[in-house]
């Protein structure tokens, strides 16, 4: 009796401790532009909250990090292809880089408080959090200026922009919005995450769907149990996913096209990001940024950033719905606190499919984790082993789309106007040399290591 109970309650359970980090919308604490070879974070413990980058090219002279924007408290970054951006504390005004010595940075401001801020090929889209709709930037007259509804995952890549609405259907926008619209009409997502020309995401049965260009396998996604994978970053033409049980990054398409290959063995990510070839991690134990090419070089591996913020300090403590992270208020140097990302729950009548689906796996034996007893033995397992791994790394939660827009929707209503948006070039002392003058060398400089191939997660805290 008391072993079938356990049981009833196990199911619910086994979802809540499967899941792990996605990578909301595309901002967060770390980008990656790739246009530039530059990777940039937000550093923890540090008032300013200010970004640290990196130029990651191999032949950059130095690979010491340097300050973007020094004095400035910055929320999130978000980056495309050549543009970077980071929406400053106030979440009111975002400043874009482009690479462009002239216009090299731009600053927009405005009445209305932004979240979720993510960048294309051209195109800045951000979620009014105020005012229900969300905003974009660089419209190059193929984006509209805004679009009213409640809407979570705001993601865009090449071309378009995503978002998912409260029914679980993705809408889109741009000149790709039909043909991505369409590919997953079939689909009731969850959350989405694009990536040039291709975009995966989870359904509401935790599976991974994946569409838009496959030409490297890109879209060719693995089929696991329900929230094995989650926490996606998409590149140009490859993608990356955290894994569960163990929180382990995995990685399909690239130049060696569709082929699964983990990229760092046995460490923990608590998210991921990507950007042209290149995709980096945040490591669970240490908070340092592990990065690597899609070509599955393991020379390719490496550490390139420090003490970098697990999620977005919030100041409102009751933003948070699923708790905090550890250390949360020392991490936002005492200026808030980080959210943990909140488990999903699919809904009661997903609930059953999954119980089915679990119970064919199960049987036919098609997942490897050496338990061949019976489905019940096999499920309790997975749940206590899941237990044990979610206490040991206090691992990541994952933002039900309900909860984000719950979010969105608690927003002060402001009377915004579009008349207070305004675009202008921040003061430059030297004309046109914006990037050194903007750019501070860190005091102490950090050497580029290489990871062990065989890193264990036991000991990732030796980078250090
Ligand atoms: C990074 O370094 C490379 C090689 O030195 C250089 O060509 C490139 O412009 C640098 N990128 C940035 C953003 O400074
Ligand atoms: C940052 O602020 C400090 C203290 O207000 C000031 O001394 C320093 O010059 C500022 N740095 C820059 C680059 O604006
Ligand atoms: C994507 O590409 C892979 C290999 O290149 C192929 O096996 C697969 O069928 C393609 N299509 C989809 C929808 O995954
Ligand atoms: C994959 O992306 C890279 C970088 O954008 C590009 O050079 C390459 O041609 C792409 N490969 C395919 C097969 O699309
Ligand atoms: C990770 O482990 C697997 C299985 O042991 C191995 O095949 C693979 O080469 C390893 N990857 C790296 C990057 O060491």
């Amino acid at each position: 009796m008391s072993i079938l109970l356990r049981f009833i309650t196990a199911v619910p359970l086994l979802l809540l401790f499967s899941l792990s980090a996605d990578a909301v919308g595309s901002a967060g604490t770390l980008a990656i532009s790739s246009g530039a070879d530059t990777v940039c974070g937000i550093s923890f413990r540090m008032l300013p909250r200010t970004v640290l980058c990196v130029n990651i090219s191999e032949s950059a002279s130095t690979n010491s990090p340097y300050l973007l924007l020094p004095n400035v408290s910055v929320d999130s970054v978000s980056a495309g292809t050549s543009l970077f951006c980071a929406l400053k504390s106030c979440r009111r005004v975002f400043f874009c880089e482009n690479g462009d010595p002239v216009n090299r940075m731009r600053v927009y401001m405005g009445s209305w408080s932004l979240s979720d801020l993510t960048v294309g090929e051209t195109q800045v889209a951000a979620l009014d959090t105020s005012a229900h709709r969300i905003r974009w930037w660089r419209k190059e007259g193929v984006f509209p200026s805004s679009v009213h509804g409640q809407y979570s995952s705001l993601t865009s890549g090449n071309d378009v922009t995503c978002a998912i609405t409260t029914k679980g259907r993705v809408n889109c926008w741009g000149p790709l919005a039909n043909a991505m619209q369409d590919a997953f009409s079939g689909s009731t997502m969850i959350s989405i995450v694009a990536g040039h020309l291709h975009m995966c995401g989870l359904d509401i049965s935790g599976f991974v769907i994946c569409q838009g260009s496959n030409s490297s396998g890109q879209s060719f996604a693995p089929h696991g149990f329900p929230f094995e994978f989650t926490g996606f970053a998409l590149g140009s033409n490859h993608t990356c996913a955290i894994k569960q049980p163990r929180g382990t990054a995995v990685c399909w398409g690239g130049p060696k096209g569709a082929h699964l290959y983990t990229p760092v063995n046995l460490t923990s990510f608590e998210f991921l990001v990507a950007g042209g070839t290149l995709t980096c991690g945040l490591m669970s134990k240490s908070y340092g940024v592990v990065c690597w090419e899609s070509d599955w070089s393991k020379s390719s591996v490496r550490t390139v950033l420090l003490r970098i913020l697990p999620g977005i300090c919030v100041s409102d403590r009751d933003e948070c719905k699923c708790g905090i992270y550890p250390e949360s208020r020392k991490l936002c140097a005492g200026t808030g606190v980080v959210c943990q990302r909140c488990y999903l729950i699919p809904l009661p009548s997903e609930l059953e499919k999954i119980g089915k689906v679990w119970k064919v796996e199960v049987a036919v034996g098609t997942i490897g984790y050496g338990i061949s007893v019976c489905g019940v033995v096999y499920i309790m397992w997975f749940v206590f082993c899941k237990k044990k791994v979610h206490i040991d790394n206090q691992i990541r939660r994952e933002i039900a789309p309900a909860v984000a827009i719950s979010t969105i929707s608690s927003g002060s209503s402001n009377s915004e106007s579009d008349t207070n948006e305004e675009l202008f070039h921040l003061p430059s002392t030297d004309n046109g040399r914006l990037v050194s003058s903007r750019r501070m060398r860190m005091p102490q400089t950090l050497e580029l290591h290489r990871v062990p191939s065989t890193l264990n997660s036991d000991n990732g805290s030796q980078l250090e």
